[in-house]
């Protein structure tokens, strides 16, 4: 009888006492001969899969980058423009070229007619998820705008197709958000830039400078982070040559998962729940009693303090309100918390706290919060889709078969039917 212990670690159901059951994905890997692939670890975790220029996250040290560039200095100090110039034409834009990317970038907001009669379409129903409304708008633009394989147009024009696309979704975000609530759409207005365009095509209001900047360095900070799930999926499907209207839908789907871009409102109902700074030391110890994560909190590559959330506290006590200090009060009991019911687990505050403080003093409504951060994801998805289009090779790793010695004959009795 084969061994039941895996070799190292594996997601595999528990081995039954019975030599005809499938192995483990480890005893697979162990049992074949000569030819066999190397096993990588579950969740590809540790393995690099690709080398990049676009930027790093390095989680020891608390710090990442685009192109070389510390990002939450970058958000601190730059435009959206700018940052969405250096991610997508590799530096940051001289004045002359920011002012060209401007231009360009608000001629490429306007919605083909076939696309905008749609989306109250796509809308309407009462289930109405804002982000599965916004990936089945993209497939559609994406087709409007006849995009064709990657495999068969040159670097300039695909850098064209990603600044399109990136500068569309916002606008068909909006307009679905409000065709679901049976307003009219607002047109983007050419005199604002991509953060204030972004809260006055939501509310049809100017909005105030400090909500766009505090939104701005939100979008900035979350314009891309090393090989997330939702990256990998946009180079996948961009390796195969499709167009790259198929890898941006492929990863707004991986997005939307809780475990990687589908929980951001999750903290704010935390601070919800809890509602007085009086209720934190004991609801937040029942919950991790209970066994129970604190939301906004833990990260797996961070295992200091996340750079993001660093900024974005400022940015929300910058904003003021009570909802800040009282975040604040919870976070600060939320570590304390951790650290004496999870010691030495390194648990530190994540993106997701503050951003959603910052996006709800923002006025951007809860269920929007996972496609404001599709929104932002674009630039990285895009420039991520170049990189692959530019150095391509078809991503096609393998698998190891662990089910029962091949080839199996018919059962007896079986005919065509
Ligand atoms: N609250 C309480 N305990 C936690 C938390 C948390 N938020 N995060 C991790 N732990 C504990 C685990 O229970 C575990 O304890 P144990 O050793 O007693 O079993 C230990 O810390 C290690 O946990 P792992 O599961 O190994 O941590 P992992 O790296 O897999 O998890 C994750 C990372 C998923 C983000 C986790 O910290 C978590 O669930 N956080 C809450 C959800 C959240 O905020 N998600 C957003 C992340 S940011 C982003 O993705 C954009």
């Amino acid at each position: 009888m084969r061994s039941k212990t895996p070799t190292h670690p594996t997601r595999a159901a528990p081995v039954p006492e019975d030599d005809d059951a499938p192995l483990t994905v480890a005893e697979g890997a162990a049992a074949e001969g000569p030819h066999r692939p190397e096993l990588a670890p579950p969740g590809l975790e540790g393995v690099a899969v690709a080398e990049t220029l676009i930027g790093d996250v390095r989680g020891e040290e608390g710090f990442y980058h685009y192109r070389g560039y510390n990002a939450a200095e970058l958000a601190d100090a730059l435009s959206f423009e700018q940052v969405w110039h250096l991610l997508i034409e590799g530096s940051l834009p001289t004045f002359d070229q920011l002012a060209e990317f401007r231009a360009r970038t608000v001629e490429l907001r306007s919605l083909p007619e076939r696309v905008a009669r749609f989306l109250p379409e796509i809308a309407g129903g009462a289930d109405f998820v804002p982000l599965n409304a916004l990936r089945t708008a993209v497939s559609l633009a994406a087709d409007a705008f006849g995009l064709q394989p990657v495999l068969d147009i040159g670097p300039a024009e695909l850098r064209g197709q990603a600044l399109r696309m990136t500068a569309i979704v916002p606008v068909l975000l909006m307009a679905l958000f409000r065709a679901h609530r049976g307003k009219p759409m607002v047109e983007p207005d050419p005199d604002l830039g991509y953060a204030a365009s972004f809260l006055q095509m939501l509310t049809g209001n100017r909005p105030d400078a400090p909500h766009v900047r505090a939104v701005e360095k939100y979008l900035i900070l979350t314009m891309d982070h090393g090989f997330n799930a939702s990256t990998f999926t946009a180079r996948v499907i961009a390796s195969t040559g499709a167009d790259i209207g198929s890898a941006l839908v492929g990863a707004i789907g991986a997005l939307s998962g809780p475990l990687h871009g589908g929980a951001p409102s999750r903290a704010l109902q935390t601070l919800d729940e809890i509602g007085t700074a009086d209720r934190a030391y004991a609801y937040l110890r029942a919950k991790v009693e209970s066994g129970e994560r604190l939301m906004g909190f833990g990260h797996r590559v961070y295992k200091t303090d996340d750079p993001r959330s660093t900024l974005l506290r400022a940015v929300a006590l910058e904003m003021g309100g009570e909802q800040a200090k009282f975040a604040q009060h919870v976070e600060e009991t939320a570590l304390q918390v951790l650290n004496e019911l999870k010691p030495g687990r390194r648990l530190y505050t994540n993106v997701e706290f503050y951003g959603g403080v910052v996006m709800n003093t923002a006025g951007i409504p809860r269920e929007m919060f996972t496609p404001t951060f599709a929104c932002s994801r674009m630039v990285g998805w895009t420039a991520a889709i170049c990189e692959q289009a530019a150095h391509n090779r078809l991503i096609r790793p393998s698998a190891v078969y662990v089910g029962p010695q091949p080839p199996l004959p018919l059962p007896p009795g079986y005919s065509y039917g």
